[in-house]
């Protein structure tokens, strides 16, 4: 193991941090030793209509039962709009950077309250209610959070859809939750270039159709301005309907128990699963920790660079931020676009002072060189986090140098769709930062090591990583099917959650996350299923079999190796490949498109005819040379076929 650098907390990030270490410590110890006394208390952080009697109601055993603050009542969107009028009425709520750098907009929360009660408005006129799930496909622009908080005004579930999925991956989701209504806007903007969101949600319900579902209106809201198809009675343009809609709409009481939003995400097996949050818990969790672990103090400007179609988006763009009064920065475009300044540039047009982003993009930025980043300011600069993937410790002690100049703590938060919040994270005035290392769990969160068999490693060690009891943020089971739920997370190690990670624990007791250990790779912070892929691929005519495993990718952290068996009689050739990869990026998305594409006449598999993934690991990393035992294989000899065709050669 190479030596790892320590860096102490400085005595200015101490000054202003809301948790010290002792704090840290007896808050942390409380949390765990007493969670109802613990949560019973910070609960109140958010404001409720019908206070909570009940704080923890949990069990992972069995048929797994969460639930958080279970007879309280309050509003998602009262919480992050009208609470705040009185004092912050004013203040910006969210800044918005266009793609282009000449457009931008800034929206106070008196503002973002009259949009949001106004949308609430025009989905009820449409005969939105509460529970129906509505559908959000849009790009990065402030109507896309009108769009979440106008649904939980009214006690509708979102389904917020990336707005890079295909046609086809809309149309899986719509179908799921059995989705009729759905927000888009005419194009989406970025790096420059044009996304054809409505002709995609067109193509997306011709599908759907296709599969018994009924889309009753698409709202649509105008981008660009671009040319669209349209379908009179269904469709309905936002800005038509905005102007004859009140500003007056009463926040629907909801249960802290009632389904927030659904968002689908990739697992091992099958379709992606459409995780459902829960609106009390989830709420009270993402403001926490949005205010302590970037330690958000009032009148900060806070950017967190990830797009609302992911749950970063969802927690520490939206619901935190503004549940905290917080202002938020949205940003349509892209890292590198007019050129790889343009994140410095943004921070210093709207003296951004806490800034957060992926691994993927500090590499990227990285490798495009020092003077990009050093030819701005940065001064308003106070905190860096990174989310998404484990960070490189060269990629760390660069952002922490190049970017924040030795000044800013960086916070590596590692958490997932599931977990609705960060679990494990430094807080930047009470833990010594090591790069590379996600720290220390948050309040509440008991991370457990494990073995292959489940039993729990003590001290420094490397396994599996579980949490072992509830916090409020977790998801409450996958919807419309709490069986995959259970199987899919409590199954594997009895009675514990487990995260698909892997981990280490360092003598010092800080967590080091290693990656994935089941079948989802995770390429540029997206979370992908090598299931969806391969069965992309063997949708195509000309496509026998299909295995995909992850390879280690510089900028990316994984790219995505895929070896092919081809039909019988075609004739493999580059030009298939690019048709392949063309396949899959139409079936999923661009976010899946395939890095190598290896022709397989024969696919190593055991005699149950198990296709042995650890092997293609091993080639599609170079590392053929240590393949261990391939005795068990139906037949040997395609293994040496695949080593002499591998794709990556170092
Ligand atoms: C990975 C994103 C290392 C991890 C919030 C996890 C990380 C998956 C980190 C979830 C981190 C996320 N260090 N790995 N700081 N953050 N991951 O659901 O493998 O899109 O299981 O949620 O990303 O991805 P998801």
């Amino acid at each position: 193991m190479s030596e790892t650098q320590v860096h102490e907390t400085k005595p200015e990030w101490k000054e202003r941090a809301w948790i010290d270490a002792q704090t840290y410590e007896a808050w942390y110890r409380e949390s765990v030793e007493d969670p109802d006394g613990f949560w019973g208390k910070h609960g109140k952080r958010i404001d409720w209509f019908k206070p909570y009697t009940k704080v923890k109601n949990t069990s992972f055993e069995g048929n797994v039962s969460i639930k958080w603050f279970e007879d309280g009542e309050l509003n998602v969107s009262y919480n992050c709009l009208d609470r705040h009028l009185e004092k912050r009425g004013d203040q910006v709520a969210i800044i918005w950077e266009g793609d282009d750098p000449n457009e931008d907009r800034k929206i106070t929360y008196r503002e973002l309250h009259a949009e949001v009660c106004k949308l609430a408005n025009v989905l009820k006129s449409r005969g939105v209610k509460k529970g129906d799930r509505v559908t959000i496909y849009m790009p990065m622009i402030p109507e896309a959070a009108a769009a979440m908080l106008a649904c939980t005004r009214i006690g509708a579930i979102h389904s917020v859809v990336f707005g890079g999925f295909s046609p086809d991956s809309l149309a899986g989701r719509i179908i799921d939750c059995q989705s009729d209504f759905v927000i888009t806007a005419d194009q989406g903007l970025r790096g420059g270039r044009t996304i054809p969101l409505k002709e995609n949600t067109d193509k997306a319900i011709e599908i759907a159709e296709q599969s018994g579902a009924k889309v009753r209106h698409v709202l649509v809201v105008r981008r660009t301005g671009g040319q669209v198809g349209w379908q009179d009675g269904r469709d309905l343009w936002y800005h038509e309907e905005m102007e004859k809609a009140s500003a007056e709409c009463e926040p629907e009481h909801m249960n802290a128990e009632d389904p927030l939003f659904i968002l689908y995400t990739s697992g091992s097996t099958g379709k992606p699963k459409g995780v459902l949050h829960t609106t009390g818990g989830y709420l009270v969790y993402a403001s926490m920790t949005h205010q302590y672990v970037f330690d958000y103090h009032d009148g900060d400007i806070y950017w967190c660079t990830a797009d609302v179609g992911w749950v970063t988006g969802h927690s520490y763009i939206v619901y935190g931020p503004l549940a905290n009064g917080a202002i938020t920065l949205m940003f349509e475009g892209v890292p590198n676009y007019p050129d790889s300044s343009r994140f410095w540039q943004v921070v210093d047009k709207h003296q951004v002072n806490i800034f957060y982003t992926a691994p993927t993009a500090i590499r990227a930025l990285m490798g495009a060189g020092d003077e990009f980043v050093t030819k701005t300011s940065r001064k308003s600069l106070r905190l860096l986090g990174s989310v998404g993937e484990p960070i490189n410790p060269e990629a760390w002690e660069w952002y922490y140098r190049v970017v924040g100049e030795e000044r800013c703590p960086i916070v590596d938060t590692w958490w997932q769709t599931e977990t609705g919040g960060i679990l494990i994270t430094p807080l930047p005035g009470a833990i010594p930062l090591k790069a590379g290392s996600a720290t220390k769990p948050f309040f509440g969160v008991k991370p457990e090591i494990v073995d292959n068999d489940g039993n729990p490693l003590e001290g420094p060690c490397s396994g599996n990583l579980c949490i072992i009891d509830s916090w409020p943020g977790q998801m409450r089971t996958v919807y419309g099917d709490h069986e995959r739920f259970v199987q899919t997370y409590f199954s594997t190690y009895k009675g514990k959650y487990f995260t698909g990670d892997g981990c280490r624990r360092d003598e010092d007791g800080y967590y080091w996350i290693t990656g994935r250990v089941d079948d989802v790779l995770n390429v540029s912070g997206h979370r992908m299923g090598t299931a969806e892929i391969e069965s992309a691929l063997v949708s195509h005519p000309k496509v026998s079999e299909a295995a995909v495993v992850g390879y280690p990718h510089e900028i990316k952290g994984q790219g995505i190796y895929c070896y092919v068996t081809l039909m019988a009689g075609v004739t493999p050739s580059e030009e298939l490949k690019k048709e392949l990869v063309a396949h899959v990026r139409k079936e999923i998305g661009p976010i899946a498109a395939p890095d190598k594409i290896q022709f397989a006449p024969g696919l190593p598999k055991t005699r149950s005819g198990k296709i042995m993934r650890r092997i293609l690991r091993k080639i599609a990393e170079d590392d053929y040379t240590s393949l261990g035992d391939t005795s068990t294989l139906a037949d040997p000899s395609v293994v040496n076929d695949l080593v002499e065709n591998r794709q990556n050669r170092h």
